[in-house]
């Protein structure tokens, strides 16, 4: 068999996007995927573009691989940045053999053979819905329920690499479901840009035109399935039906993730979120007292053109009155094809450094607390990773990472633990049955 060198960046996307082109390879080429870059026949990385940082690291890092690589071996650039750059990635890296969009993994097999194509359409095409079943992890399920995204985030490049949203046919993603749990997944995570806009657009009338709460309904119905998660939805989607039934459905894991940000009425509305902080916290009030056990989960965004020392402050405010127990924060990224990146009011570099650092911390201080205070409680964990020093781990329903004493016998199981340790990302504890 050829050996394949796969490094994949970006989202929970990609990372499924990845899962299929190592499928197409191993059946239609006889690839196995290797860990070591120096015996590898193909090279692919799957690309991130949402900030600029990854995209200047590609070039440095394509460099770095072409002097490395087997004399024959071939590079293949793919995903977001695949997307927006196209040809020019082989102009700027004359080696590169191929650059496929993120909306077109499916044709990985067919390029390989092409050299110097550049396949990066983002319109819809069938041929997205029929993702191999092949997973690298045997406990969990990656399932994308839209492709795309149709919002308009001002500072968002997503709606250009990955185009229009398009939602998969409710009876695909449930065949989907039913298969992995046959093969012996107890949980599934749906992947979307929108989740909870699911419905919005189907590739053609004959499909049943449901929405998100129904699909939830009907893959809760599949035997032997435990946990349902899914990311990422919108907080301008977040109505009461969807709520509801997210706190009313034993199978849905209580891990909400909440991408907020900004604090700042103002700011979201240059943003284009569609939502308001009052309409925030109305949601995560919404939540909180129809499942008091839930944990939140969020993005944050700081230094947008425009936000002042008061927008910030709203910002820390909604911080300290949801408590999220985790947050993804980053500075604000000019990117090119965004409404964004014309804007003049730019915050100085320093006041955004100083800003991320002050939202951190304020974030760490709340979660020692939110730690310390899960001492002695006891949690069904499904153990999904053998970790160093005999330990095992797995997470909450409500998304905590713990580990265990154990072998790799306790793998796919639950177990009741009660919480014995408090570290910051991960918590020890000790099977109590
Ligand atoms: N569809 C998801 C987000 C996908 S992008 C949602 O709406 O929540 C993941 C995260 O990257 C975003 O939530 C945002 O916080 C961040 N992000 C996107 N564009 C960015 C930019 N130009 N600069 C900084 N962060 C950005
Ligand atoms: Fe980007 Fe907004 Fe779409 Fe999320 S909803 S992918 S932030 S445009
Ligand atoms: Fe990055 Fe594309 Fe995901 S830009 S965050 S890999 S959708």
């Amino acid at each position: 068999m050829k050996k394949l060198f796969i490094e994949t960046l970006g989202c929970a996307m990609n990372s499924r996007d990845s899962e299929h082109m190592i499928a197409e390879l191993r059946e239609k080429d006889d690839y196995e995927t290797t860990t070591k870059l120096e015996e590898a026949d193909l090279i692919l990385i799957n690309t991130c573009s949402v900030r600029e940082k990854p995209v200047s690291k590609l070039f440095s890092e394509l460099g770095v691989f072409n002097k490395k690589k087997k004399e024959d071996a071939k590079i293949g650039v793919c995903g977001c940045t695949a997307s927006h750059l196209g040809k020019e990635i082989i102009k700027r890296a004359p080696y590169v053999n191929f650059v496929l969009g993120a909306r077109n993994v499916s044709k990985i097999s067919e390029v390989l053979h092409k050299d110097k194509a550049v396949e990066i359409d983002i319109n819809y095409d069938e041929s997205e819905f029929a993702f191999k079943d092949f997973r690298s992890s045997p406990f969990k399920a990656y399932i994308n329920i839209s492709m795309g995204c149709d919002k308009s985030c001002t500072y968002c490049i997503v709606p250009k690499t990955r185009g229009e949203e398009v939602s998969i046919p409710l009876n695909l993603i449930v065949n989907e479901a039913q298969r992995s749990v046959d093969n012996g997944a107890k949980e599934i995570f749906l992947l979307g840009q929108n989740v909870n806009n699911y419905g919005r657009r189907f590739s053609n009338d004959d499909h049943k035109k449901v929405n998100f709460t129904y699909l939830l309904r009907e893959l809760s119905k599949i035997d032997n399935l435990e946990r349902i998660r899914f990311t990422s939805p919108h907080p301008f989607h977040m109505d009461d039906e969807f709520i509801e039934e997210f706190a009313n459905n034993p199978k849905i894991c209580k891990s909400m993730h909440m991408p907020l940000q900004s604090g700042s009425s103002k700011v979201l509305r240059d943003m284009k979120r569609g939502y308001s902080k009052e309409w925030f916290l109305n949601r995560v009030e919404k939540l909180k007292s129809m499942c008091p056990e839930v944990s939140i989960s969020t993005d944050i965004i700081v230094a947008f053109p425009g936000e002042s020392d008061e927008d910030f402050e709203e910002t820390l405010d909604v911080m300290r009155k949801v408590r999220f127990e985790q947050i993804f924060s980053f500075k604000y990224s000019p990117r090119p094809e965004t409404e964004a990146q014309h804007y003049t009011n730019v915050v100085d570099a320093d006041v955004a450094s100083q800003r991320l650092t002050t939202l951190q911390s304020l974030h760490t201080e709340i979660l020692d607390e939110i730690n310390a205070s899960q001492m002695g409680k006891i949690y069904k964990v499904y153990f999904e990773d053998l970790n160093q020093d005999m330990y095992v781990s797995g997470r909450t329903d409500n998304n905590f990472v713990v580990k265990v004493k154990g072998s790799d016998e306790l793998l796919g199981q639950f177990r009741d633990v009660k919480i014995t340790a408090i570290g910051r990302t991960i918590l020890t504890g000790e099977i109590v049955e």
